[in-house]
């Protein structure tokens, strides 16, 4: 059974190995480190049998959650491991008083778009040529309503 709990210092080494796997433009053990220390940040790790295999995480400003990553290892998608986990961020940036969250997502990314649209996120906009590795656009969603 999948379990979550904040990410820690320790958790930056097998942490930035996933996110390797997972995005095109990889934070680094150094970014991940400093996460842990950064007192806007909340991240969250999903471990099965003591293995880390999901990580999700955001800053939290003025009641406004703005999410950082949202990963799951690339074998164990499609099983509901991303709900579970997007869930315990929202849970968790509404501890810390969140009222509203946003991210940006590419529009060829359909499982992350269906992920985020069933926690009441809506694609208000678009930012033009956001990421750089393929210029391609960022959606911007938001859900004003935590
Ligand atoms: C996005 C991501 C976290 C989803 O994780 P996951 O464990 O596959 O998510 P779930 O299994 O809970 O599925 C979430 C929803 O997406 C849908 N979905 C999952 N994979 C899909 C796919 N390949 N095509 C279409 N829909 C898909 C599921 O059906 C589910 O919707 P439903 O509950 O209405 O049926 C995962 O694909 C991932 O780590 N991607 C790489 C990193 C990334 O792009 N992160 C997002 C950056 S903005």
């Amino acid at each position: 059974m999948i379990t979550f709990r904040r990410m820690t210092h320790d958790d930056a080494d097998a942490v930035a190995d996933l996110e390797l796997k997972c995005f095109a433009m990889p934070w680094s053990r150094a970014d991940f480190f400093r996460e842990v220390k950064n007192e806007l940040a909340e991240y969250v790790i999903g471990e099965l049998d003591k293995k880390i295999v999901a990580y999700a995480g955001a800053w939290v400003s003025f009641e406004q959650a703005e999410v950082m990553h949202v990963a799951v290892e690339p074998e164990l998608r499609g099983q509901g491991i991303g709900t579970l986990l997007f869930g315990e961020l929202i849970k968790a940036v509404k501890e810390r008083g969140a009222k509203s969250i946003t991210l940006e997502v590419r529009p060829s990314n359909i499982a992350a778009i269906k992920l985020y649209e069933n926690f009441g996120l809506k694609s208000v906009g678009r930012r033009k040529n956001y990421y750089r590795d393929n210029d391609e656009d960022a959606l911007i969603m938001w859900n004003t309503k935590l």
